[in-house]
């Protein structure tokens, strides 16, 4: 069900883009070059055709990170997320990946809900990294074994 993402993909990425994140959406050229990067992985959500839902992330030698993660509204709440999630973590841990982290603004109570539940754990703050008083927080998931 979940596939990487393909040039075709773009139009329907860039309104979820534009709906989910305003005027912090990625550009068209954004996600064309997230399709060209090697060391990226751009991953969609098909339902009945169309992409429902997206997922971003790269991986630079043992360390992965989560970039983004988007289901559009009408298919919000149906575990979506968290197959996208669960597939981006397989494709790190086949590249050899032993961490996966991800920050995440700590006003975006659903994504920390959505990260909490996929296993990953807070592991830092930035203290007004998206706007002044808007922190990020930095969370992270073991995916190797533990020392
Ligand atoms: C965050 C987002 C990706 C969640 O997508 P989703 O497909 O609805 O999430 P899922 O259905 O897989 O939910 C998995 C879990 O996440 C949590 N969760 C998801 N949405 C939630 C919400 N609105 N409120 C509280 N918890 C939520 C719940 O624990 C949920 O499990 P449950 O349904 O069994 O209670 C979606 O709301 C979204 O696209 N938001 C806008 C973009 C964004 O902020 N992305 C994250 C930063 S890049």
């Amino acid at each position: 069900m979940i596939r990487s993402a393909r040039a075709a993909d773009l139009e329907a990425l860039l309104a979820m883009e534009s709906s989910l994140f305003g005027q912090g959406a990625w550009s068209r050229a954004s996600l064309a070059g997230e399709l060209d990067e090697p060391q990226h992985w751009l991953a969609v959500a098909p339902i009945h055709g169309p992409p429902r839902g997206y997922i971003s992330l790269r991986c630079v030698v043992d360390e992965a990170e989560l970039l983004r993660v988007g289901v559009h509204s009408d298919f919000q709440r149906q575990g979506l997320a968290r197959m996208l999630i669960q597939a981006g973590i397989a494709w790190a841990g086949e590249r050899g990946a032993q961490r996966i982290f991800l920050e995440v603004s700590a006003l975006n109570t659903p994504a920390r809900a959505l990260y909490m539940s996929c296993g990953f754990e807070p592991c830092g703050l930035r203290k007004g990294y998206y706007s002044p008083g808007v922190d990020a927080l930095l969370l992270a998931k073991p995916l190797g074994p533990r020392p």
